[in-house]
């Protein structure tokens, strides 16, 4: 096990591999809301009428209408300096993306190893059929199956949904095998994937949080860095340890 990490020790280029865990607050500042912070989707939208299987069967068009909402908003988000630094480390050390975030954004800005948890917004899938297809149409104006001619949902996690095992097989061996786990942007709140971090510390990773503050999962962490991801993330580029 590592002991005690002092902050200023912690430059992940002097590392092997990194595991970044990104939650909402990753792209807050692209302009992607949050979840449960002030003007956090789940403050306006009550995930029971818009995010759960259950909503889907009752009323289809109105959980598409809810994600065409907010393909609406992501299509005219970029990545910002923060998904740009994790992007551009991969040349340098072995990078893996664990992300809860289904907006792509990791990918845009150029990451190629990323395991979506949490899938992804720009695709869709007919559970009647198996059928599946993935496009940045906004809004997604016909979401019956070209196949079958069932309903097309989004293919994401929603409440009540089992996650994708091989993702957290992926996501566990990654946290598992890495120096170093930073975690950015996420409440914590959220299972099975707010355990995965755990992995990496029964491992002996050295363990980063950033984020704006402190969260149910802070005491997991050797190293807090308070404030937003793309101001604080340089600094564990830059410190010559
Ligand atoms: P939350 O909205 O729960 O938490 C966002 C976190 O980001 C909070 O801890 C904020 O303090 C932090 N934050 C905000 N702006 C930040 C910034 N600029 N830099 C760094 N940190 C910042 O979002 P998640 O933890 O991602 O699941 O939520 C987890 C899951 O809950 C989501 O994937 C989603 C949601 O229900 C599904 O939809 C299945």
């Amino acid at each position: 096990m590592h002991e005690a990490v002092d902050p200023a020790q912690i430059n992940l280029l002097d590392h092997e591999s990194v595991v970044f865990f990104t939650g909402a607050g990753m792209s807050a500042e692209s302009g992607v809301p949050t979840f449960r912070g002030p003007g956090g989707v789940w403050k306006t939208y009550d995930y029971e009428e818009y995010a759960c299987q259950e909503a889907f069967d009752a009323d289809p068009a109105r959980v598409w209408e809810f994600h065409n909402y907010r393909r609406g908003i992501v299509a005219q988000c970029e990545p910002n300096r923060g998904h740009r630094l994790i992007a551009e480390l991969e040349g340098r050390l072995k990078v893996t993306v664990v992300t809860q975030n289904i907006d792509g954004l990791h990918q845009q800005a150029g990451s190629t190893h990323v395991v979506e948890l949490h899938g992804g917004l720009w695709r869709v899938r007919c559970d009647g059929c198996g059928h599946r297809q993935e496009g940045r149409e906004s809004p997604f104006e016909d979401p019956r199956c070209p196949a079958c001619g069932g309903w097309l949902r989004p293919d994401i996690v929603w409440f009540g949904d089992l996650l994708d095992m091989s993702r957290i097989r992926a996501a566990e061996d990654a946290m598992a095998e890495c120096d170093v786990m930073v975690a950015i942007g996420t409440s914590g709140v959220v299972f099975p994937a707010a355990a995965l971090p755990m992995v990496a510390k029964q491992a002996g990773a050295a363990m980063v949080e950033v984020n704006v503050e402190p969260t149910e999962m802070s005491a997991l962490y050797d190293v807090h860095l308070r404030g937003p991801a793309g101001e604080m993330l340089p600094r564990l580029m830059e410190r010559s340890g």
